[in-house]
């Protein structure tokens, strides 16, 4: 549909983030048509760049996507500079006269996307101010986009929430999660409803369990100082691996409205099965990398800004159970943690096993569960394993392997999350963002895990750096009789 006119007021333009995600999606949006011929930046930020600066910071990080010069030059002059004090009365009075004069010359329609690039400190001041200095006082929209950590636990969460309602609805706040935006993370919808075919065995009758594993090979990097006061269980778990959870889980829709689908996910995150201090360590397993075997790899306590002495996690496994008709007994295993072999994201939903099997694969091996492979990252794409009749031997079978690959295509045409979410956001469509409730509900699941494991100190490091993480990973799913499908088995081309 039309992109409206807008207005996108950035705080944190010089930040790591604008540069690696936003410009390029901005850009790519813009080369796609997608942004209506009116629309124009303001970047804040605290440094004192001018308009040049700015324009030329965004160049560098557009200029790999393309050969044409004009085309750059006439995109980055939507782009205006103003040096910012989030907390300075005065900066907001000179923000809201170019936003004034902005909107004017491209007919903007007095819409404006504030988007909050930075530390969640700032948010509740900024969205005080944007109010109080009459930034949001116009015609058109205004919506607040921002970042994560929404909090670090649910009172900060609740909190956080608190500052910003006082400037904005909860329909004009998007809360991103880049995970919503990912292509196929958008498509574990498509594939569950619009199938006729999954649906019906979408359930403990005929599935066995889920396992979704997202690992990185990539340490802390420079981020020591953030992630000691996160850890895998904030980082990823709270946010992206519930959400992937709930999209797997919810009830089908009764339409594809954005309260409509939200309203699933929230009923899916209220029945989970709520953990007690108790219970934690039954359900959930953390770990923490140590130096790689070779001494090729640092540990984790040996990264910069981090303690040596750090309990923090860098990596997560845990069971969540849904206690309801559709789940009940089905485990949803998930799996996150920095510095495994592989950089993957993938779904993996095992069928039970056939009630009477007759057939067997050569050497005497059992035969293999039907599973449905969700490829997430790197490649994208879905492989429904089955089982067929090996040609010339009667009983034997093979697995064998369907697969879609959704990849292949057009690196311009592949939208990366951030620039189908800024779309979104531009077009009012809130869907693939979170919404309070989500928000409220993945932190009190969380926040007793974390609770836990506050108390009691875990005996770090338990897995070497460039390895699938702690034993104590594997025993969670061999106490249920089943296994963590090795990731490097589960490639989306077709074989067999
Ligand atoms: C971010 C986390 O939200 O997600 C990072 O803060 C993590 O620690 C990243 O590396 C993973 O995202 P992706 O898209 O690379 O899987």
């Amino acid at each position: 549909s039309e992109t409206p006119s807008a207005l996108t007021i950035l705080f944190g333009a010089t930040g790591d983030l604008a540069k690696r995600k936003l410009y390029p999606s901005l850009y790519r949006l813009y080369r796609k048509g997608h942004l209506a011929s009116g629309f124009a930046v303001i970047g804040t930020a605290r440094r004192e760049w001018d308009n040049d600066i700015f324009r030329e910071h965004v160049k560098k990080s557009v200029i790999e996507l393309t050969t044409d010069q004009d085309q750059i030059e006439e995109f980055i002059s939507h782009f205006y500079y103003l040096p910012h004090d989030v907390s300075d009365s005065n900066s907001y009075i000179e923000l809201r006269t170019l936003a004034n004069e902005l909107d004017n010359r491209y007919s903007l329609g007095g819409n404006r996307l504030f988007y909050l690039a930075m530390a969640p400190e700032f948010f509740g001041t900024i969205a005080d101010h944007l109010k109080q200095d009459n930034l949001t006082d116009t015609e058109g929209f205004g919506r607040l986009v921002i970042e994560k950590p929404f909090g670090h636990d649910l009172p900060s969460a609740q909190e956080l929430n608190a500052q910003i309602r006082r400037s904005f609805d909860e329909k004009d706040i998007y809360r991103i999660d880049h995970y919503l935006g990912k292509e196929m993370v958008q498509n574990i919808e498509s594939i569950r409803f619009a199938n006729a075919l999954f649906e019906p065995l979408w359930n403990n009758r005929y599935i066995s369990n889920i396992q979704i594993t997202s690992s990185e090979t990539l340490g802390v990097e420079e981020r020591g100082g953030y992630y000691e006061t996160s850890g895998a269980l904030k980082d990823m778990v709270q946010n992206h691996m519930l959400q992937m959870v709930s999209l797997l889980a919810m009830e089908p829709p009764i339409s594809l409205q954005d309260d409509d689908i939200r309203s699933e996910k929230v009923r899916a995150f209220r029945s989970m099965r709520p953990l007690t201090l108790e219970t934690v360590n039954e359900y959930f397993v953390r770990g923490q990398y140590g130096p790689g075997e070779n001494g090729d790899m640092l540990g984790y306590r040996e990264e910069l800004n981090v303690n040596p002495e750090s309990n923090t996690e860098t990596y997560v496994a845990g069971k969540v159970m849904f206690d309801n008709f559709r789940w009940a007994g089905v485990p949803f295993y998930i799996r996150t943690g920095k510095r495994m072999p592989l950089k993957s994201t993938k779904i993996v939903v095992q069928f039970k096993d056939i009630p009477m099997n007759l057939y067997y694969r050569p050497d005497e091996q059992e035969l293999e569960p039907n599973l449905l492979v969700i490829h997430i990252q790197p490649e994208e794409g879905i492989t429904l394993h089955l089982n067929a009749k090996r040609a010339g031997h009667q009983l034997e079978t093979n697995p064998v392997k369907l697969s879609y690959a959704n990849s292949g295509t057009d690196i311009m045409n592949t939208p990366e999350a951030y620039e189908k979410l800024i779309h979104d956001a531009m077009r009012g469509d809130s869907t693939n963002f979170t919404h309070w409730d989500e928000v409220a509900l993945s932190w009190s699941f969380v926040d007793v895990i974390a609770e836990a494991w506050r108390n009691e100190k875990a005996a770090y490091p338990n897995y070497p750096a460039g390895t699938t993480g702690p034993k104590a990973a594997d025993e969670l799913l061999e106490q249920d009789g089943f296994f963590w499908w090795p990731l490097d088995m589960l490639g989306v081309d077709v074989c067999n």
